[in-house]
């Protein structure tokens, strides 16, 4: 693979960055996750946007433009010949070269670093055929879980859980409300409207999540933002997860109660079946 770190490319053995990087230190970092379909990027500006306000919102200098992002996006797709993956971009705060809980000086130039994941298959995925299988969990994450950190420890205990459990992904719960997936948003049909929990500080404000929406709106289908229970989500219809990573992700299982008939739900399949067309 070639990777991208600090305007060079380099192969993937080649490339460092500092053992005393904020990133690896303090987690002191931000990230993006963007698909790519036929070569092309998905939604590659919401990702720039939401970035910048990740950025803003930890008062991190921005490494580069937009337009210099993008050109690097697409130079890594071309040069390790992406048709369906991922791309994962970090950007951290760099260092100075000592460890400090305090921020360096502003002068400290940040860190940038980007590489593709291959994924052949992604979007005609046998796991969304087969749908998730999912627990819950408590959510003892941070408060700010609009600004997309790297910060994914318990995320990563999370799936391990699930794993554990013989299921595929876990629900995050907070005073007894679903917040979002481990590394998705959460939702759940019933009587053909879709419910999800709205934009907070609470839940990642999803790239998919926006798009998904839109286009669910678009097809005239009925949508509530509103907090929701695990046990409102068991006795629905039907219930799905929107990311970049797995765009729309049918949920068959919660808590081992069985969703429906316990395969992909109608409005799962219809959207996830947009989303694709769309973003093509
Ligand atoms: N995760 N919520 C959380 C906690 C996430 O980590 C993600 C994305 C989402 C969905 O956001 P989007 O639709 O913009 O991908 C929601 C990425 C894919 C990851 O960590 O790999």
């Amino acid at each position: 693979r070639t990777v991208y770190v600090n305007g060079e490319y380099l192969p993937e053995t080649e490339a460092k960055v500092s053992i005393f990087d904020r990133g690896f230190l303090f987690a002191d970092a931000v990230y993006e996750v963007t698909s790519v379909l036929d070569g092309k990027l998905i939604d590659f500006d919401g990702h720039a946007v939401r970035l910048q306000r990740s950025l803003d919102e930890l008062e991190m200098a921005s490494p580069c433009s937009k337009e210099d992002l993008l050109e690097v996006h697409r130079k890594l797709v071309e040069l390790n010949g992406i048709d369906e993956g991922l791309i994962y971009l970090q950007v951290t705060r760099g260092s100075d070269g000592d460890r400090d809980f305090v921020f360096p000086s502003e002068d400290t130039p940040p860190s940038l670093v980007l590489f593709t994941q291959n994924k052949p298959g992604l979007a005609d995925s046998p796991a969304a055929k087969k749908g998730a299988k999912v627990i819950s969990i408590e959510d003892i994450r941070w408060g700010r879980r609009d600004i997309k950190t790297v910060q994914l420890l318990y995320p990563s205990m999370g799936k391990m859980m699930a794993k554990k459990a013989g299921c595929d992904d876990a629900w995050l719960v907070e005073d007894g409300y679903v917040t979002e997936g481990t590394s998705n948003n959460a939702y759940f049909v019933k009587n053909g409207t879709i419910v999800t929990r709205p934009l907070s500080n609470d839940i990642l404000h999803g790239i998919t999540r926006k798009a998904v929406l839109r286009m669910a709106q678009e097809a005239q289908m009925k949508i509530e933002e509103r907090l929701f229970t695990i046990e409102e989500a068991q006795g629905a219809d039907e219930a799905f997860t929107t990311s970049a990573s797995a765009f729309v992700m049918p949920v068959i299982e919660i808590d081992g109660v069985q969703l429906g008939d316990g395969t992909p739900g109608p409005i799962a399949r219809r959207l996830r079946e947009i989303y694709l067309e769309e973003s093509r």
